[in-house]
C-alpha cells in the first residue's frame, strides 16, 4: 500500500488535494486523521449514506475544535439555533419557515433581481482593455448584493459596501477549523449584521415592502416570526449563500479560463452553461474536504471502522465527485458531462437550500462573462492571491487580462 498522509492539514495538500483523496478513495475511505482528530470519507455512497443517517449530526457545538462564541453574542443564539443540529423535527420546522421566503411568486423576483445585478456589474466590464480582477469587480460583488436585494438588507443607500465586507466576513464564524482571529472577525461581522437586521424587521413590520424580510415576517401568521428568529434566518443565508456563490463563480470562469477549449466549445452552445458551472464545482471547489462536517451521535461501526461519540466525520464531497464509481477520468475538466446526481450541494435533509438561487447566479454570470470576455482574455495565473482559512483555499482575485 502507498504511503498515507498523516494529516490532511499538510498546507501542499490542502492546495493540490485531488492525488491525496484519490490515494484514500482507493486505500483508505475510511481515513483517521490523528491531527486534525477527525475521520476523513471520500466514497460516494458513505457520503450520500451519511448525509441521510442521523447518527451524525451537523451540531458544531459537538465537535472538540469548537471555539465558543463570546457569551451574549449574536454567533452564540446562531450556534444554539436549531439550524444548526442535525435533529429531525425543529430543523424540518425552521426549513419550512425558510420556504416562506421561497415561494414561487417570491423565485420569479429573486430570478429578475439576479438578472439586474449580474447586468450592472458585468455591462461596465465590456470593452475594457488592460488587467481585470474578477473577483473584485465581478464575482466578489455579485452574490453579496444579490443577498442584499433579495432579504431588502441594506435598507439605507450608501451602506452596499459595508454589508459586502460583513457578508464576506460572517462565514469565517462557520469555517471548519478556522483559527480564532478568523472566528473572531466573524463574530462581530454577525453582531452587527443582526443589528441591521433587527432594524430592518422593525420596518417591515410596520410597513411591509416586495422583500425576504418582508415575505417572513407576514407570510407565516400561524407561526409568527419574532425579529430574533428573523436576524438568525437571514444570517444563515448571508453565511451559506455569498462566499459559497463567490467561489463556485470565481472557480468557474478559472476553471475555462484555464481550459480554452472547454470556454471555446461553451462559446458555441450556450446551453451547456449550467452544466459547465456543476462541472467547475465538481472539478475544484472548497477543500479536500469539502467543508462538511459530522458529528457522531453515538459509537458507530462504518466500513470496519470504530467511530467513537463526539468524533468528528468529515464528508468530503470533493473526493466523493472524484469518485472514479461515478465519474470517469476525474482530473479532465469536461462541460458535456452529465454531473447531476453529484453531491456538490449536499443531499438529505439539509440538502442546500439555496442550490437553485446558486446555480441561477452562477449561471448568468458566466453568461454575462461570455458577453464581456474577449476572444482572447488570458487568466494570469501565476498572480492570483490565494488565502486559507481552515480547510478552505481560495482565490482572493482573478486577474485577466482583456487585451
Ligand atoms: C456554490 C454555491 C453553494 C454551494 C456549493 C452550497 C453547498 C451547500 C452544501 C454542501 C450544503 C449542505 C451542508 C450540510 O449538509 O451540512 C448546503 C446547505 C445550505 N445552503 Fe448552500 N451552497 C451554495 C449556495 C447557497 C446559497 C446561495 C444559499 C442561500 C441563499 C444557501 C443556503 C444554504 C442553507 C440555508 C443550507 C443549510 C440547509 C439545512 O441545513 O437544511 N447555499 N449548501
Amino acid at each position: 500500500m502507498p504511503e498515507l498522509p498523516e494529516t490532511i492539514l499538510d498546507p501542499a495538500i490542502i492546495a493540490n488535494p485531488g492525488p491525496t483523496l484519490d490515494l484514500l478513495l482507493e486505500h483508505a475511505p475510511v481515513f483517521r486523521d490523528e491531527v486534525m482528530g477527525a475521520w476523513i470519507i471520500t466514497r460516494y455512497d458513505d457520503v450520500k449514506s451519511i448525509f441521510a443517517d442521523d447518527r451524525f449530526s451537523r451540531d458544531r457545538r459537538r465537535g472538540q475544535h469548537y471555539i465558543p462564541p463570546a457569551p451574549g453574542s449574536w454567533a452564540e443564539k446562531l450556534d444554539d439555533d436549531a439550524t444548526s443540529r442535525s435533529d429531525g423535527e425543529e430543523h424540518r420546522r425552521w426549513r419550512a419557515r425558510i420556504a416562506k421566503g421561497f415561494t414561487p411568486r417570491a423565485v420569479a423576483r429573486q430570478e429578475s433581481q439576479v438578472r439586474d445585478v449580474v447586468a450592472q456589474f458585468g455591462e461596465p466590464l465590456r470593452g475594457r482593455t488592460g488587467v481585470v480582477d474578477l473577483v473584485d469587480v465581478f464575482t466578489n460583488p455579485i452574490p453579496n448584493t444579490v443577498i442584499s436585494r433579495i432579504s431588502g438588507i441594506p435598507p439605507y443607500p450608501g451602506e452596499e459596501d459595508r454589508f459586502r465586507q460583513i457578508a464576506q466576513d460572517v462565514i469565517r464564524r462557520f469555517i471548519t477549523m478556522a483559527d480564532e482571529e478568523n472566528i473572531r472577525r466573524g463574530e462581530r461581522a454577525i453582531d452587527e449584521l443582526a443589528e441591521w437586521v433587527g432594524k430592518l424587521a422593525d420596518e417591515r413590520r410596520q410597513q411591509p415592502a416586495e422583500d425576504l424580510v418582508s415575505d417572513l415576517i407576514h407570510g407565516n401568521p400561524k407561526d409568527p416570526m419574532s425579529d430574533t428568529d428573523i436576524v438568525m434566518l437571514v444570517a444563515s443565508l448571508i453565511a451559506a449563500g455569498s462566499e459559497t456563490t463567490t467561489l463556485g463563480g470565481t472557480h468557474t470562469l478559472r476553471f475555462l479560463l484555464e481550459n480554452p477549449e472547454q470556454l471555446a466549445l461553451l462559446r458555441e452552445d450556450r446551453s451547456l452553461s449550467r452544466n459547465a458551472v456543476r462541472e467547475a464545482l465538481r472539478f475544484g471547489f472548497g477543500s479536500i474536504a469539502g467543508g462538511v462536517p459530522r458529528f457522531a451521535l453515538e459509537p458507530i461501526e462504518f466500513r470496519g471502522a470504530a467511530i467513537a461519540k463526539g468524533d468528528m466525520v468529515m464528508v468530503s464531497t470533493l473526493g466523493a465527485n472524484r469518485d472514479r464509481s461515478v465519474i470517469d477520468d476525474p482530473d479532465r475538466f469536461d462541460i458535456t458531462r452529465d454531473t447531476r446526481d453529484l453531491l456538490s450541494f449536499g443531499s438529505g435533509p439539509h440538502y442546500c437550500l439555496g442550490a437553485n438561487l446558486a446555480m441561477q447566479e452562477m449561471a448568468c454570470m458566466l453568461e454575462e462573462a461570455l458577453d464581456f470576455l474577449p476572444e482572447d482574455a488570458q487568466l494570469l495565473s501565476d498572480e492570483i492571491v490565494w488565502e486559507t482559512v481552515g480547510l478552505i483555499r481560495r482565490p482572493t482575485t482573478l486577474p485577466v487580462r482583456f487585451a
